[in-house]
């Protein structure tokens, strides 16, 4: 009975070391980047180019907030400016050519409307991101809502 518990663990402790050889061989984490040892580290990924203006994008669902057309690096938004603000903003987007913020960014969570931008959509890139050209890293069959497609 003593040598068979041994033999057990002596067994347990030889399959605990040979699984602790192979998540360090890859690291222990293996994703769709590939795997990389814990003692390394992975080469940057390549800035991804943001085209600097285009044609707005459609979109794909209702409620959907709109992507951004256009570059948006160094545009600072904190709490003394907002370089969105500057263009989107009731009174500045007859000048600047942009699309205002709709109705639904002044309501508070409580559906109070308030006379300026909510708290609650001052930074608009919770929501709002811009597009780079990159190659999905899975295939996606994802089909815009029938009120929204063209076809
Ligand atoms: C210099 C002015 C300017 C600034 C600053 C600016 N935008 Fe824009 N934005 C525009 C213009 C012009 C358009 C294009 C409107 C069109 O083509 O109909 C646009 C388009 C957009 C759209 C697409 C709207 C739609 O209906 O599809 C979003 C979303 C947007 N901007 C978000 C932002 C965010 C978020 C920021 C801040 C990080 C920002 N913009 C800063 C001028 C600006
Ligand atoms: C919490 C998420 C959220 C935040 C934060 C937010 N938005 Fe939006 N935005 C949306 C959604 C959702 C829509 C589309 C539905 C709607 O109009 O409410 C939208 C619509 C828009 C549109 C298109 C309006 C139209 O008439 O088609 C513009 C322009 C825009 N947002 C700009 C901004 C700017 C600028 C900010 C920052 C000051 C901002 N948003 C912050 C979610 C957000």
């Amino acid at each position: 009975m003593k040598n068979l518990k041994s033999l057990v663990l002596v067994g347990w402790a030889v399959a605990l070391t040979a699984s602790m050889q192979v998540s360090a061989e890859i690291g222990g984490v293996q994703s769709l980047r590939g795997a990389e040892e814990l003692d390394s580290n992975n080469a940057a990924e390549e800035m991804k180019r943001i085209p600097r203006d285009r044609a707005t994008f459609e979109r794909d669902y209702l409620h959907q907030p709109p992507l951004i057309p256009h570059q948006v690096r160094g545009y600072q938004v904190d709490l003394n400016s907002n370089k969105c603000l500057s263009c989107h903003s009731w009174t500045n987007y007859k000048t600047s050519g942009a699309t205002k913020v709709s109705l639904t960014h002044f309501d508070t969570r409580d559906g109070q409307q308030l006379s300026d931008v909510s708290p609650r959509r001052y930074f608009c890139m919770q929501c709002h991101v811009p597009q780079a050209d990159a190659k999905p890293l899975v295939d996606n069959s994802f089909k815009s809502v029938d009120a929204l497609s063209a076809d």
